[in-house]
């Protein structure tokens, strides 16, 4: 984006008509063209800002503009008129000044766009928040609802105020808008009963009718055809561009929103509705004796409506419009009214009825938005009046327009020229005197109180008598005759006698904006303004809130003889009250000017132009502003504007900045007569002296540009080139790395390669020789097969050799035996037939016997019983041989299943059974049960650690054991261990090694023949054991230790066969003694088992309880 920090940057023609040079008409007028050419509608005349009409919707209104011009200050940007809305809040937020924006032009040049504009900026930039916020909305609300009755469509402006209109608009301290106030000057109201041609009546009337629901007509007693109204207008009904619906709308929702409460709605809607009907009251003569004419109302219908409509009785409306009380003092006169009479008065009538009801919208809108606080507030006044208005048939209306207009120029002289010579007091400036043209002794010629023009119209109106506009006239040729500004062709100045553009019945004024001739028909009913009081009374009579309060004057309690101020004093007195208010207020100007009379865009019309710079006074303006220096900057932007025209000042001026000016004019040789310094700025008096400056600074800054250029394109190649080279590096970093890499991947998989082809080789050279050795011993081993082979053939062939002779022998003496015992026995044949027969019958039984048993061969478990019956009896004997056959080959399939410890488990059940088996009662009960050898779990059970690591050898046999007591026959638990070639017996509790017998000194067992545990050790004469003497124990698994004990000792190195002696009694040697152990028969058994007891020296007897 374009970036500006002054108005004279990239100015298109300029952008201050004070900096215009030289200054005529024409170039005032050409560069006012030339920027609106280019779409800059907005040009200054120092702060007064000039706007065309762009009568086309450009891109300068967004929100991004509104912050574009935020806090900037005047001159920094662009002219625009955001500009100087900001300029104006922001001294009134930050200086407490309050300020007013005049905003002038003629009509349809932009002024109430230009007023809404500055409202929508101030409302956009000032504080936010729901209360502000509210009150915002109110005050913009205002505007279409004054519009909907105040504007209309005219020639000149589709949407032209036809009143003025003067906005304050109040803030806090913080420059919050907190309400406002609204005045309203001179409506229109003539437009009410009658609009020129191509124009329209206010809006409302149209879009009351257009918008209103057909609910809302009917309560109106309306019709939407437009044509059935008298007082529309029907040639311009429809105007192109405006939605009359969508506007009664909009209209409707801001009343709601400014606070008009639904009942005053209806009214407003209801008197609007009767000044319809109004208009379409008509009337016709009616012949009286006294040879006068009298009107009558022609059809009563609408009266009746509009009657009902504002609740009037329709008699007394009705004689309103026939007759007329004129009271003078105590006397009542009533006089009769013409058609012409009535027409007049329905017409006052209605003018009346708008325009009251327009006041009292503004009113009832003031109410609205007022400030709630009673504090001081800071003012900003917002005011869209008329322009100067100079038409070829200028009345009544024209003469007080222009009137208020120079009582502004008046304003705008005096405030400049105040503000010029505050300036220059301020800056120490010597003050020269401007010459300009005051227009006082104009407002003097109008406002005067004694021969001003309104004194005399109010004077004329006044006069008993016959008072016309005539009479009116000629008292003013002859008051005003002498003012330098008035001219009449009948008055006493001769030199206006022959001049035929000034008609007999007009006069013409010298504005400061130029000659204007009013024509004086219609300037005394105009001011008189007058509404039969017969009317006011009827109005005030009826029976309507709204009405009643809009004709107070029509109260008979307050009948007030006094005539009603007349328009023109009203005015006057108006005026007055603004150009005061305005006084006290830092004024901004905005000046609107319409380029085309065709309401088009791009069109500049010189002429129109040319003849709104004329009226509305700009080159007065700008003379004034340049009257003594045209131009002016603080020091600051100053230097910093034009610094680079100076070296010493160039880059950085260090000193103050007003110094560095200094410096930069006498640098420049500008002479002194050319500027001057102020406090705080400097002042330069010729527009020329500032643009030479303007061109040095633009040659300058073409070179400080060239210079930017080349030290940034010098930078820019430099990075580059030091970016490639960085690269370069970068990339031939990588390419080498990349490169390296790649041949080491090529040398590593070529060594691979080779290394694998040399072990290929290394490997294959040993397979050969390997494969060269085997082949050796193969074909040895070949050589020696082959060899045996040859050996064994040969044997072979002789044995097969020798039992061929053999056999031939045999068989050559079987032939000859057979030859023999046939030609002996050859007699005994056929008695041989019978016994071959059977043989071969008793054949093919065994055949069939045979393969029926293979069919049906019964189960392999060897305890399966089952084996076919016997089909013949003479089978019987190898019936039962094969059975046993089957039975032992079954058996040996069986046990050919076997693992080597389940064949010696049932070696060892083999064993105890050859031992026991019908030898000892104890044996049965022991069949059933396994041979587990380790019932302590030695190994794993940690009570045995200590016993099981002293043992050398593996354990085969556990038990816990009874050695029994040789003294008593109890017994004392003892662990028995059996190892490979001992057995052990170790305390139960301790584990502690009691004794250790080495197999081969185990001399024989003895066991008894019942069912008991008992058995004895008997160890071999002078053993080292056999000192203790011999062991006698119990056991719960007898059968199992003595299997076993047998077993191992039979394995024992040098031991013989072990003896098992099994009898009822039998010796043991307790060290030198032998005892007799005797077994005996005891009670059945009860539970307990066998008991020992010592019955003597020599015996200890066992009691064996009988199992039967
Ligand atoms: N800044 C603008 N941008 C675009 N169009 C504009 C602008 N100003 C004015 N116009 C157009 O010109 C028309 C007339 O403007 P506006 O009603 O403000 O004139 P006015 O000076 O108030 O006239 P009057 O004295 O009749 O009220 C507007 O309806 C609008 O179409
Ligand atoms: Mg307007």
């Amino acid at each position: 984006m374009e970036v500006k920090t002054s108005l004279l940057d990239n100015m298109i023609g300029v952008g201050d008509m004070v900096l215009l040079e030289p200054l005529t008409e024409d170039s005032f007028i050409e560069n006012l063209r030339n920027r609106f050419d280019h779409n800059e509608i907005y040009t200054y005349i120092g702060s007064v800002v000039i706007s065309m009409n762009p009568y086309r919707s450009l891109p300068i209104f967004t929100p991004e503009k509104v912050e574009e011009y935020r806090n900037r200050n005047f001159y920094e940007l662009s002219p625009h008129i955001y500009a100087l809305a900001d300029e104006a809040y922001r001294s009134l937020r930050d200086q407490d000044k309050d300020q007013c924006i005049l905003i002038t032009g003629e009509s349809g040049a932009g002024k109430t766009e230009a007023s809404k504009l500055v409202m929508s900026y101030v409302a956009a930039v000032c504080g936010k928040g729901q209360e502000v916020n509210k009150v915002k909305e109110q005050l913009l609300q205002s505007n279409p609802v004054l519009e909907a009755f105040g504007n209309a469509k005219t020639v000149r402006n589709d949407n032209s105020s036809r009143f003025g209109k003067y906005m304050d608009i109040e803030f806090d301290f913080k420059g919050d808008p907190v309400g406002g106030v609204i005045s309203n000057y001179l409506l229109e109201k003539s437009r009410v009963v009658k609009q020129p041609r191509g124009e329209r009546n206010f809006h409302i009337f149209y879009q009351l009718l257009s918008g209103a629901s057909d609910d809302t007509l009917r309560k109106l007693k309306l019709d939407r055809d437009f044509s059935k109204y008298n007082y529309l207008s029907l040639d311009s009904a429809n105007v192109n561009g405006l939605d009359d619906a969508a506007n009664f709308r909009t209209v409707r929702n801001a009343m709601q929103i400014v606070g008009f409460m639904e009942d005053e709605v209806q009214s407003v809607l209801e008197l609007v509705a009767a000044v319809l009907k109004l208009g379409n009251i008509e009337f016709k003569p009616e012949s009286r004796s006294n040879g006068y004419d009298e009107s009558r109302v022609k059809d009563k219908n609408d009266l009746k409506e509009m009657c009902e409509l504002l609740g009037i009785e329709q008699s007394v409306l009705e004689r309103a419009f026939s007759y007329r009380t004129v009271e003078a003092k105590l006397e009542k006169v009533s006089t009769t009214l013409n058609v012409s009479q009535a027409y007049y008065a329905r017409d006052a009538l209605a003018k009346n009825l708008y325009s009251r009801l327009f006041s009292w919208l503004v009113t009832r809108i003031n109410e609205s938005i007022k400030a709630q606080s009673k504090t001081r507030h800071k003012v900003m006044g917002v005011l869209d009046i008329y322009g100067f208005e100079i038409f070829e048939d200028n009345s009544f209306e024209q003469f007080i327009i222009n009137y208020c207009n120079e009582k502004l120029q008046q304003i705008f002289i005096e405030l400049t020229l105040r503000e010029e010579q505050e300036e220059y007091i301020r800056e120490d400036i010597e003050w020269t005197n401007i010459e300009y043209f005051n227009n006082a002794v104009i407002c003097d010629l109008i406002e005067n109180n004694q021969n001003g023009i309104l004194a005399m119209l109010d004077e004329e109106c006044l006069r008993p008598g016959t008072v016309t506009d005539i009479t009116f006239l000629d008292k003013l040729n002859t008051v005003c005759a002498e003012h330098q500004h008035f001219e009449s062709r009948l008055s006493k100045n001769s030199k206006f006698l022959t001049d035929h553009s000034l008609p007999h019945s007009c006069f013409r004024i010298q504005h400061y904006a130029g000659k204007v001739l009013y024509r004086v028909e219609g300037f005394m009913d105009k001011n008189n303004d007058l509404l039969y009081r017969d009317l006011s009374q009827a109005m005030y009579k009826a029976n309507h809130k709204l009405i009643k309060q809009l004709f107070p004057e029509g109260n008979p309690a307050k009948v007030n003889l006094k005539r009603p101020p007349t328009a023109g004093f009203q005015f006057k007195h108006s005026v007055g009250t603004l150009m005061r208010n305005l006084q006290t207020k830092n004024p901004n100007y905005i000046r609107c000017v319409k380029p085309n009379d065709k309401k088009a865009p791009r069109i500049f019309t010189d002429s129109l132009v040319r003849h709104q710079v004329a009226y509305l006074g700009l080159m007065e303006n700008v003379r004034v502003r340049r009257a003594g220096y045209a131009y002016r900057q603080a020091y600051e932007p100053c230097l910093e504007r034009y610094k680079m025209l100076c070296k010493q000042t160039w880059p950085h001026w260090k000193g103050p900045t007003r110094e560095g000016v200094e410096v930069l004019m006498a640098d420049l040789q500008v002479s002194t007569e050319e500027f001057a310094y102020g406090n705080s700025k400097i002042f330069i008096r010729n527009p020329r002296t500032l643009f030479s400056l303007e061109e040095k600074r633009r040659g300058c800054l073409e070179n400080l540009a060239a210079l930017i250029q080349k030290i940034y394109r010098g930078w820019k190649c430099r990075t580059h080139f030091l970016l490639l080279k960085r690269s370069q590096v970068v990339v031939a970093a990588w390419y080498r790395r990349y490169a390296q890499q790649k041949k080491y991947t090529q040398i590593k998989s070529a060594t691979i390669m080779v290394q694998s082809y040399s072990r290929g080789w290394k490997a294959r050279k040993i397979l050969r020789e390997l494969k060269h050795q085997k082949r050796c011993e193969e074909a040895a081993t070949t050589i020696a097969a082959y060899w045996h082979g040859t050996q064994a053939r040969r044997e072979l062939k002789r044995l097969k050799k020798e039992a061929r002779r053999r056999h031939a022998v045999a068989v050559i003496w079987a032939y000859w035996l057979g030859l023999k015992v046939r030609r002996e026995y050859r007699k005994f044949f056929r008695a041989n037939a019978g016994r071959k027969i059977y043989s071969f019958i008793m054949q093919r039984l065994m055949q069939k016997y045979f393969l029926g048993l293979k069919r049906d061969l019964p189960s392999m478990s060897p305890i399966g019983g089952s084996w076919p019956t016997r089909p013949y009896r003479f089978l019987d004997t190898a019936h039962t041989e094969l059975r046993s056959i089957f039975h032992h080959w079954r058996c040996k399939k069986y046990r050919s299943r076997f693992t080597d410890e389940r064949k010696a488990v049932f070696e060892e059940k083999l064993q105890a059974s050859e031992i026991f088996k019908d030898k000892k009662a104890l044996y049965p009960s022991s069949v059933g049960q396994p041979f587990r050898g380790d019932y302590l779990e030695i190994s794993k059970n940690p009570k045995y650690q200590k016993l099981s690591s002293a043992m050398d050898e593996k354990v085969l046999l556990a038990d816990v054991v009874n050695k029994i007591n040789r003294a008593n026959g109890k017994g004392t638990a003892r662990i028995f261990l059996l190892t490979k070639n001992n057995f052990v017996l170790a305390d139960q509790k301790t584990g502690q090694v009691k004794a250790s017998v080495p197999l081969p000194d185990l001399a024989s067992i003895s066991v008894s023949t019942q069912n008991d545990g008992f058995f004895a050790l008997k160890l071999k004469e002078g053993s080292a054991g056999a000192t203790k003497g011999d062991f006698l124990l119990s056991s719960e698994h007898l059968i199992e230790i003595i299997t076993k004990l047998r077993r191992t000792g039979a394995t024992a190195v040098n031991h013989d066969h072990l003896d098992i002696d099994i009898s009822d009694e039998f010796l043991v040697q307790f060290k030198q003694d032998k005892v007799c152990v005797k077994f005996v028969q005891g009670a059945p058994k009860n539970g307990n088992g066998a008991s020992c007891k010592r019955k003597n020296n020599r015996l200890l007897e066992v009691s064996v309880p009988s199992t039967a």
